[in-house]
């Protein structure tokens, strides 16, 4: 079963192919400095990009898999959630080569595909994370740039959505802090990698939500605090911000690189602290049926994030729950080859539109796992 997979729902342009979850290649084209120029990504730039490279992309996706293009038997691609804008090139695509070749075209929910990224496998078919299958019940988790969700799973593409973050995801706050630390976009790894010399316990920073009684977090009070350190340190050029008269990122420029250091560890550490208390507190609860959780699924851009993963690591010790996450960098951040493996178990529930089918499928920006109507057929 030969899968062709397109993902732009973001920056990245991806193209993978799969023989089931099986990755036979993966290309993608970022063009990072000129986001990260803007602070951000800039979606027009990242429409135009996936305009440019989506045809090279896929040729090179076939070639390194070593097949043709009338070998593949279904196409698939992401149709939310992500930038609006940015998804519409992948779905045209994926529509044109459906009719063209007259093969059936997969919709994928993008956040079901960075839980699904744990169940590839490599050419050889050996799994690409800690497991060859999930068990159930489980829990799953989403960290990225745009989510911190937490869900129930009670077999393969069943959800319930029991966590959720009350303002800014996870990756986000990464994202905003750095960019108070002078980082430019995306920050997440620099932090990472910065904080390893700073002193984690120098900044007093708040665990929003510690003792609520649900599964929820909230980061955007975690970067307040933040600011709010860093204008106790730069004094009056602090104050000069608050009134409108500084740029935020210009703060960067009156801290030493031992500040910097000390923030991005404090900081780390308050927002791992915040999601290990909670996913403490949700396995331990169980389920209605009081069967002990058997895996705890992590997909994401941020579970590339090695101080996550030894944290996430000790509390499966701790507990006795296997944790499970991408071994690579690469199937943690956004790709083709998630979106692939996904359409392979939608496959197995016959989840697919017929070429005669696809005016029904348009871009989905703000899509849930809750609300896809794929994910209910
Ligand atoms: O899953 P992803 O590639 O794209 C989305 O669907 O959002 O995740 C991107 C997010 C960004 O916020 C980025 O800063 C974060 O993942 N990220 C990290 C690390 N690598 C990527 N956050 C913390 N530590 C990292 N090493
Ligand atoms: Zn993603």
């Amino acid at each position: 079963m030969i899968i062709l997979a397109i993902d732009t729902s973001c920056d990245d342009t991806s193209v993978a192919i799969s023989d089931g979850r099986r990755i036979l290649s993966n290309v993608f084209w970022s063009k990072m400095d000129v986001h990260s120029k803007w602070g951000g990504v800039m979606p027009s730039e990242a429409k135009r990009q996936h305009e440019e490279f989506l045809q090279p992309a896929i040729y090179k996706a076939i070639e390194e898999a070593q097949l043709t293009i009338e070998e593949i038997d279904y196409f698939a691609v992401t149709y939310g959630p992500g930038l609006a804008i940015a998804l519409e090139p992948g779905i045209e695509k994926a529509k044109e080569l459906s009719m063209k070749y007259a093969k059936p075209l997969i919709p994928i929910n993008h956040m079901v595909a960075h839980i699904y990224a744990n169940l590839s496998t490599d050419t050889e078919e050996n799994p690409l994370s800690q497991v060859e299958d999930f068990d159930f019940p489980s829990l799953a988790l989403t960290i990225s740039g745009g989510h911190t969700d937490l869900y129930k799973m009670k077999g393969h593409l069943d959800f319930e959505h029991i966590g959720w973050t009350l303002d800014d995801a996870i990756g986000e706050a990464f994202d905003k802090v750095g960019r108070l630390l002078g980082m430019g976009f995306p920050a997440g790894y620099k932090i990472e990698q910065t904080a390893k010399q700073g002193d984690d316990s120098r900044f007093s920073l708040p665990r929003p939500l510690h003792n609520s009684d649900d599964y929820n977090w909230s980061y955007s009070g975690l970067k307040t605090a933040v600011l709010y350190e860093l204008n106790k340190l730069t004094g009056d050029y602090g104050k000069d911000q608050e009134k409108g008269k500084v740029k935020l990122e210009d703060i960067s420029a009156k801290l030493s690189l031992r500040d910097i250091a000390d923030m991005s560890a404090s900081f780390q550490k308050a927002a791992t602290e915040s999601l290990i208390n909670k996913l403490r507190k949700a396995l331990l609860d169980k389920d209605s049926e009081n069967t002990q959780y058997k895996m705890l699924i992590i997909g994401g851009g941020v579970i590339a994030n090695s101080y996550i993963r030894e944290s996430l690591e000790k509390l499966s010790a701790e507990l006795g729950i296997k944790l499970v996450f991408p071994i690579p960098m690469w199937l943690c951040t956004d790709n083709a080859a998630m979106i692939a493996t996904t359409a392979y178990y939608y496959l197995q529930k016959g989840i697919f539109l017929n070429p005669n089918e696809l005016s029904t499928l348009d871009r989905k920006p703000s899509l849930t796992i809750a609300e896809d109507e794929y994910l209910k057929l």
